[in-house]
């Protein structure tokens, strides 16, 4: 034998004693359909935790066969990209805003209309009544499937010079969601709305293309906006609820995989809700505490200066009046 031939064979019976071991050990669960996810906020984020804790729930209650792969930080698109590309298929699942789905089904806005609930336990029940349920259904004409409502808490502005009340927001340049009705609201607060895709807001901070922005205190915290816009002008202007979502395509092959994987989807996806509103609150309490011992400046309205902004977006409700019924509703939720 040849000292080729020597190590020809020894390497032969390294693989076969690899494959023994293989052949050993339990069989490793392989998907059979992989499905991706996709989540603008970063890994720590609740929503983003939500989404794993959805993930994981799949993979157990499909003994494996499902894998939901989820894509954090916006890596598959900002959410109108994300929207458009579930409508043809290409991602199976997302968390977005309400905002951005009102786009499409212009009803939607009503649940996000400024000053609307007195306090986060009103929102819950009506997205957890049958208002919620109708709204959900309304996204079949988008050919989406809404799966859960998750927490987004209440919005309020921050800006880089300090701001205190009403009078001093006029004609200040303020970053909205892509949504008209955003826009149409800080019109009405007597400044300039500027349309801002999420990721690029803390650069469009720091240059001074815009003087603040709105949103909740995680965001504000997880992207880091505090720094640019350490003035916080908590007017709690509007709760813009987020929905879990699925493309008609992801249902259709899991229904092919097993006709019952739609409901254990559906089953996962409410389960992940509770996770998500859990963690929510834990984060918007931390985030708001941390942030105001870093130096972040906080203004609270009293209640006179608070009218003034809710008198403010009146039009609002005005172009809205069509919902009046739905509105008295959702008033006496
Ligand atoms: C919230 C929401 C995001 C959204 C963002 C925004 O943070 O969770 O999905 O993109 O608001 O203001 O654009």
């Amino acid at each position: 034998m040849t000292r080729r031939q020597v190590l020809t064979a020894a390497a032969a019976g390294a693989a076969l004693t690899l494959c023994g071991c293989r052949q050993q050990e339990p069989e490793e669960a392989k998907p059979e359909l992989i499905l991706r996810y996709a989540e603008n906020q970063p890994e720590d984020y609740p929503t983003t935790q939500a989404a794993l804790a959805f993930a994981g729930l799949m993979a157990d209650q499909t003994d494996g066969r499902v894998k939901v792969a989820v894509y954090s930080g916006g890596e598959l698109g900002a959410e109108q990209s994300v929207i458009q590309q579930m409508q043809f298929g290409g991602i199976d699942f997302a968390r977005v805003s309400l905002s951005q789905l009102a786009e499409y089904v212009p009803a939607l806005s009503v649940l996000q209309l400024p000053y609307l609930y007195e306090d986060a336990s009103q929102m819950w029940r009506v997205l957890d009544g049958s208002i919620g349920d109708d709204f959900l259904a309304m996204l079949d004409e988008m050919d989406l499937v809404g799966l859960s409502w998750f927490d987004a808490g209440v919005r309020s502005f921050y800006t880089r010079e300090k701001v205190t009340d009403l009078e001093q927001l006029q004609g200040l340049t303020l970053r909205v969601q892509e949504s008209d009705m955003m826009s149409e609201m800080i019109t009405d607060l007597g400044a300039e709305p500027v349309q801002v895709v999420y990721s690029q807001v803390y650069a469009a901070l720091r240059n001074g293309q815009i003087d603040g922005a709105e949103n909740n205190w995680p965001s504000y915290d997880a992207m880091g906006h505090y720094e640019v816009a350490p003035y916080f002008l908590q007017d709690e202007h509007t709760r813009v609820p987020e929905i879990q979502l699925a493309s008609t395509a992801a249902i259709e092959k899991l229904e092919a995989l097993d006709p019952s994987y739609p409901e254990v989807l559906r089953t996962c996806a409410r389960e992940s809700a509770r996770t998500e509103r859990r963690l929510w609150a834990e984060r918007e309490a931390r985030s708001e505490k941390e942030l105001r011992e870093w130096g972040v400046e906080v203004t609270t309205l009293p209640d006179a200066e608070k009218q003034k902004f809710r008198a403010a977006v009146q039009p609002l409700y005005d172009r809205f009046a069509d919902q009046a019924e739905l509105l008295e509703r959702i008033k006496e939720s």
